[in-house]
């Protein structure tokens, strides 16, 4: 006959066996109600003690109930592997062979998209990224850069004043400033912003707009540096079949003082509806720094010259992209902002 150990070790190693085969809790409770049921095989063994000679009971008790705590651990441990495995189960109804369904998909606004593209070219060029304040002194937007106090140029640029001497930048050269106050040269930035004029708004006009503002200054720094930059950035921008030139202009910061035309995209210099026939699109103001600007910087016009450059971001965006009207940008019409 087998000794109660042996047979606590055969129904042990049975239960083991029983649990781990069990597929569902269904089968689990099965397993359990065996073992630990009202007539299962451990609690018989329990209501076998009741004919043991008392000095034995502790002793075999002890063990019994070891054997039983044992079979509850398993079979617990069991039931939240079942669980577990479950619960990553596809929910009934659902078919896990159907194709998903797409979510829209934001996207850029033309305008900060030619942003980045703009500022991405001059930083592969080197140019390192400056930014200044909206809200600007008269200091920094007209005086620093050359315009004094009753300079007719002032009025060119419509204000909006926010105290007599607080306004909203004009636009992005007072970043010009700022940034020779606090280095030294040589340096090169491409400093984009929102600027602001007190115009009526039209197709073409508004009173809110972006510029990205480009100044290099170093030894030796002529007007052939900035043509062969600007060159250099619009065949990268618009691709290497558009042409540049410029012609003589004036701006109170820079002198000589240009306005760079490229030959349109979509005639290539033919003459078109866009170019209004004459083959040219006027693009941005630049120059080569005062020395005047310079000196009000600290920096020494006769060791350094620089050259500056200051475009309109929506200006270009309208030309890319052929569009006719400057709100388009800012009414958030996604029929108007799914189009790029
Ligand atoms: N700040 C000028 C403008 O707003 C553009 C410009 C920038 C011209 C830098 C020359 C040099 O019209």
């Amino acid at each position: 006959m087998e000794t109660l150990q042996e047979s606590l070790k055969k129904i042990l190693s049975q239960a083991e066996e029983a649990a781990s085969g069990a597929q569902d809790l269904k089968k689990l409770d099965e397993v359990r109600v065996r073992f630990l049921g009202k007539s299962g095989e451990v609690t018989e063994l329990l209501k076998d003690l009741a004919e043991v000679p008392p000095a034995e009971k502790p002793v075999l008790g002890k063990v019994i109930n070891e054997v039983k705590n044992k079979v509850t651990a398993l079979l617990e441990q069991k039931k939240e592997a079942l669980e577990l495995s479950a619960s990553d189960a596809p929910p009934p109804g659902f078919d896990p062979t159907l194709p998903g369904r797409t979510l829209p998909v934001g996207k850029l606004n033309p305008l900060t998209k030619v942003l980045k593209d703009i500022t991405g070219i001059f930083k592969e060029m080197g140019f390192d990224l400056a930014e200044g304040p909206d809200a600007e002194t008269d200091y920094y937007n007209f005086l620093a850069l050359n315009f004094p106090p009753d300079h007719p140029a002032r009025d060119a640029q419509d204000t909006f004043y926010l105290s007599e001497d607080l306004l909203m930048r004009t636009h992005t050269s007072p970043i010009q400033i700022r940034v020779m106050q606090n280095h030294k040269p040589p340096f090169k930035f491409i400093a984009p912003g929102r600027v602001y004029r007190n115009e009526a708004i039209d197709a073409t006009h508004h009173h809110i707009f972006h510029q990205v503002e480009g100044f290099l200054v170093d030894e030796g720094i002529h007007m052939g540096h900035l043509k062969g930059t600007l060159d250099t950035f619009i065949k990268r921008f618009f691709g290497s079949r558009v042409q540049t030139r410029f012609r003589p202009s004036f701006f109170p910061f820079t002198e000589p003082s240009a306005e760079m035309d490229i030959s349109c995209i979509f005639c290539e210099g033919k003459g078109c509806r866009i170019c209004k026939q004459s083959g040219w699109v006027e693009l941005l103001g630049c120059g080569m720094i005062d020395p005047a600007v310079l000196t009000n910087c600290g920096v020494d016009p006769e060791k350094w010259t620089g050259f500056a450059f200051g475009m309109g971001v929506e200006r270009i965006a309208l030309f890319q992209y052929d569009i006719d009207d400057i709100r388009l940008f800012y009414q958030n019409d996604l029929r108007f902002l799914k189009q790029f």
